[in-house]
């Protein structure tokens, strides 16, 4: 898998204070997968996340992109790359226009030139959007919300997409819709990092799976071999994991 690995993580530790967020994480994202990252409250998701962003500074360890050391490089930089973030929350900006949050996505130079197709394929991904073009962001759903992130986030055009708490506050048949056009997304050519609580749905859209518990990768694997209750005794220390 390491040479395919669009992302490979070693060794990252993260340090808030005295406080250890997280403990020698080592991770592979291949190219064209999807990938889960599962783990409860607290357990390190966006403190990874932010290092790989170059938001948190991690203390050691190495973050490799396309072959290349970005480690606590400028988030500007990282996102240059090709590598862009979905943060939790599904922050939009709530008094522009649909039109006008996606158009932001695309602020640096590369995707700017690139815009009209990117927007064509944000709004072929997210029809519902497209319907809202013209619509304040302040109006939308929350599973709305969470489509224009994702969608904002596509068009700065990255290969890697991180995807942090998809899930959080929507309805279950919301986060189904918004999953399956992460499928789509996917197969768009783009590798997805799915950051979640959610056992089961991140299980069953992703191709590999890591679970983070206290700062610490302690199960990973193809998500064809892990089983739903395993991974949540992982999760929650129950079991073998108590
Ligand atoms: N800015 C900060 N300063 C101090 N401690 C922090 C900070 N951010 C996070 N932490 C601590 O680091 C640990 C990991 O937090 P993190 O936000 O990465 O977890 P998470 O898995 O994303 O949780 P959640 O599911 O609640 O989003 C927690 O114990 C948290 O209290
Ligand atoms: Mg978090």
């Amino acid at each position: 898998m390491d040479a395919n690995a669009l992302m490979a993580i070693d060794g990252l530790s993260a340090h808030y204070g005295d406080f250890q967020a997280l403990y020698d994480v080592s991770m592979r994202f291949p190219k064209g997968k999807i990938i889960s990252i599962i783990g409860s409250n607290g357990a390190g998701k966006s403190t990874l996340l932010n290092s790989v962003m170059g938001i948190v500074k991690p203390s050691a360890g190495k973050v490799c992109f396309a072959g290349k050391d970005v480690t606590g490089k400028r988030t500007s930089a990282i996102v240059a790359n090709g590598i862009t973030m979905s943060p939790e929350g599904s922050s939009v900006f709530e008094d522009m226009s649909v039109h006008e949050n996606l158009l932001m996505g695309a602020y640096l130079p590369e995707a700017r030139k690139r815009k009209d197709s990117l927007l064509a394929r944000a709004y072929e991904i997210f029809p519902a959007l497209k319907e809202k073009e013209k619509q304040l962001a302040t109006f939308l759903s929350g599973g709305q919300r969470q489509m224009l992130a994702i969608g904002r986030a596509l068009m700065s055009d990255p290969k890697l997409l991180i995807c942090d708490e998809i899930s959080l506050g929507l309805a279950p048949v919301v986060v189904g819709d918004i999953y399956s056009r992460i499928l789509d997304v996917n197969e768009s050519g783009v590798t997805v990092v799915l950051v979640e609580q959610e056992v089961k749905r991140s299980l069953e859209y992703s191709d590999y799976g890591y679970v983070l518990v206290k700062g610490r990768v302690v199960m990973e694997g193809e998500t064809k071999d892990l089983s739903e209750e395993e991974v949540k005794e992982a999760y929650f220390g129950t079991g073998k994991y108590a």
